[in-house]
């Protein structure tokens, strides 16, 4: 396909998350424009308004207001959907509230792994019940919580939110240090509302204020880079024309993905850079590249945690191998990602494989054909949708819905970029 026309990416799903839970816990009504409408957030502002905050609905268009209130007990079990974020995080928000509430998901939520956020909230001094081990259902009972100095075994911003937001509801000192640095969203957060955060020794500290009010807030969430990988990627691939996406957040520990493809010989210019409410943005104009593979470093993982299934699709059309260092996470996302990338890749055609917790891939010239197991995983489906606009490709996928989670108009957007490349509709 060629590309062409420009784009604009949904509403950062990180941001989003993150905007609707501090605004539901400030003093007054808040403004939030630009917000991800995918079922993820959806899900936060659903059990947000179980514990009794207002939220207005979340639509394509117009902001969406937020009264924000003392969080109450919910009568019913508070349904997390396919959101670990919605989860993890809101298990930290419960543990500063003297209340018990119990949260599930879906079946992909309920098999995700949750001590990692319920170890060092315990540590903090919330009691949280297990239904079937480590996973979702659990029962938290907050309250008095101690302060806590916590290194965090994974570079995992849920879980570093998690016991932010718990020092936040229950006013106490946290001091996080994590073996890479993960997306820094709810520090920067935290940091344009004046909420008493700053970085120490490499250290990220929290310490609360008297009073600790959280103030009311208005927020234009930017455009989701992880969103927008597909796009650039799917220029990357086309056979000709250029893109640009607009509106793209380009906070450094989320571009990962734009570093990773410049060293396979892609080139995306980063135009008109500005700031959303403490985060980087920019417009980003996009191109057909000659793809080479490359070594993705276990440091470099965390800023494109998400990239991963849109980057192997990339090193399946570059020339050589391509490794994807300690990419073991990938196991307990959506779905067990690191296991369907490369099953879905020799599906089509391709070789790629698991080596302990590396990722292969070797770059393939012949067209990509087969049927793909998506496993209502939103990053796989779009994924292997973009390698499917490869010429001569035949990519079927299992399923298409799921991109309702990060992206529900990235297939219309994928159509409209082709068109627009070929000259079928007007940029
Ligand atoms: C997210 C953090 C990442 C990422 C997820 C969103 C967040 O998960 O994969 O899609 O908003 O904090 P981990 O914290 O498990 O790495």
């Amino acid at each position: 396909m060629k590309v062409g026309g420009r784009v604009r990416p949904p509403g950062d799903k990180s941001i989003s998350h993150r905007a609707v839970m501090l605004a539901g816990l400030a003093r007054g009504t808040s403004e939030l424009e630009g917000l991800l409408t995918g079922a993820d957030v959806k899900s936060t502002a659903r059990v947000l308004r179980q514990l009794g905050v207002e939220i207005s609905s979340i639509r394509e268009s117009g902001p969406v207001t937020v009264h924000g209130s003392r969080i109450m007990h919910a009568a019913s079990r508070l349904h997390c959907g396919n959101s670990g974020t919605t989860a993890r995080l809101l298990l930290g928000i419960l543990a500063g509230q003297r209340f018990a509430a119990t949260l599930t998901g879906d079946a992909s939520l309920r098999r995700r792994p949750m001590r990692r956020v319920t170890e060092p909230l315990r540590a903090m001094g919330a009691r949280i019940a297990e239904e079937r081990g480590d996973a979702l259902p659990l029962t938290i009972r907050g309250g008095r919580l101690r302060p806590l100095t916590y290194t965090t075994p994974v570079a995992s911003a849920q879980i570093k939110s998690a016991v932010l937001l718990a020092g936040l509801t229950g006013h106490v000192a946290v001091t996080i240090r994590e073996p890479y640095r993960s997306r820094d969203h709810t520090e920067r957060l935290f940091v344009h509302l004046g909420l008493g955060l700053h970085e120490r020794d490499g250290a990220i500290v929290y310490e609360p204020s008297s009073p600790s009010v959280i103030p009311s807030f208005r927020l234009a969430v930017p455009g989701d880079a992880s969103s927008a990988a597909f796009l650039v990627a799917a220029a990357a691939l086309a056979e000709g024309g250029e893109l640009l996406v607009e509106n793209v957040g380009v906070n450094p520990t989320r571009t990962g993905f734009l570093v990773v493809l410049e060293r396979m010989g892609g080139h995306v210019e980063r135009v008109n850079l500005r700031d959303e409410g403490g985060e980087p943005v920019a417009d980003l104009v996009a191109r057909p590249a000659r793809l080479r593979g490359t070594e993705v470093a276990a440091g470099e993982v965390p800023t494109l945690v998400d990239e991963v299934p849109i980057l192997a699709v990339l090193a399946s059309r570059a020339e050589g191998e391509t490794v994807f260092r300690e990419v073991g996470e990938l196991r307990v996302k959506e779905s067990n990602r690191l296991e369907l990338i490369a099953a879905n890749l020799r599906a089509v055609g391709v070789e790629a494989e698991a080596r302990g917790n590396d990722l292969h891939v070797c770059g393939a010239t012949q067209p990509p054909r087969g049927r793909v197991e998506t496993a209502r995983d939103h990053r796989l489906a779009m994924a292997f949708a973009v390698l499917g606009t490869v010429p001569g490709a035949d990519v079927r996928l299992s399923e298409r819905a799921s991109v309702a989670i990060s992206y529900p108009q990235f297939f219309r957007d994928l159509r409209r970029i082709g068109e627009e490349g070929s000259g079928k509709r007007e940029a």
